[in-house]
């Protein structure tokens, strides 16, 4: 596919998830790199809702470790159980933070941010990253962002 995406700009997020899906998966289906795939997943992700930060943790050893992402600088590790990044690898599932403050041990990255939603990235039932999205606005996500993130990372095979 041409390395460009075409997103209708009055569409609903709805509707722009699932022009995105579909245009990501012929990114992504015939590269076996999966950083350059996760790269591409941040992007988008990025360029077309303009979240404040998009980005992976790779599951590495003990720790979850930054990978590609878009916006500021971020944290570098997190251990198992830790933050919002940290407790989705324990618990394997989404999770959704409608308020960063309100959630105990969440990890600042930057004072801006004000809701987030962390995807595990699974193989065959193990963590092996994350997908973390924040945004400088509260209660910024929900149900649908949380079903179209969740096929995004099944694209990613590692
Ligand atoms: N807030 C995350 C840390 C990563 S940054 O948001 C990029 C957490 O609590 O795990």
């Amino acid at each position: 596919m041409a390395e460009d995406l075409y997103i209708p700009n009055d569409a609903s997020k709805r509707e722009k998830y699932e022009s995105l899906l579909p245009q990501l998966k012929g990114l992504i289906e015939d590269e076996p790199d999966q950083i350059a795939n996760m790269a591409n997943i941040a992007a988008a992700l990025k360029e077309v809702f303009n979240f404040f930060w998009v980005g992976f943790y790779r599951v590495v050893g003990e720790s979850l470790v930054l990978g590609p992402f878009q916006g500021p600088i971020a944290c570098t590790r997190i251990s198992y159980g830790r933050g919002v990044c940290g407790t989705t690898w324990k618990e394997k599932k989404t999770l959704i933070v409608p308020d960063v403050d309100q959630f105990p041990g969440h990890i600042a990255c930057s004072s801006l941010s004000k809701s987030e939603i962390v995807v595990p990235v699974m193989q065959d039932g193990v963590v092996k990253a994350v997908l973390d999205v924040d945004s400088d606005k509260l209660d910024c996500f929900d149900e649908t962002d949380a079903f179209f993130m969740e096929k995004l990372v099944s694209l990613l095979n590692f």
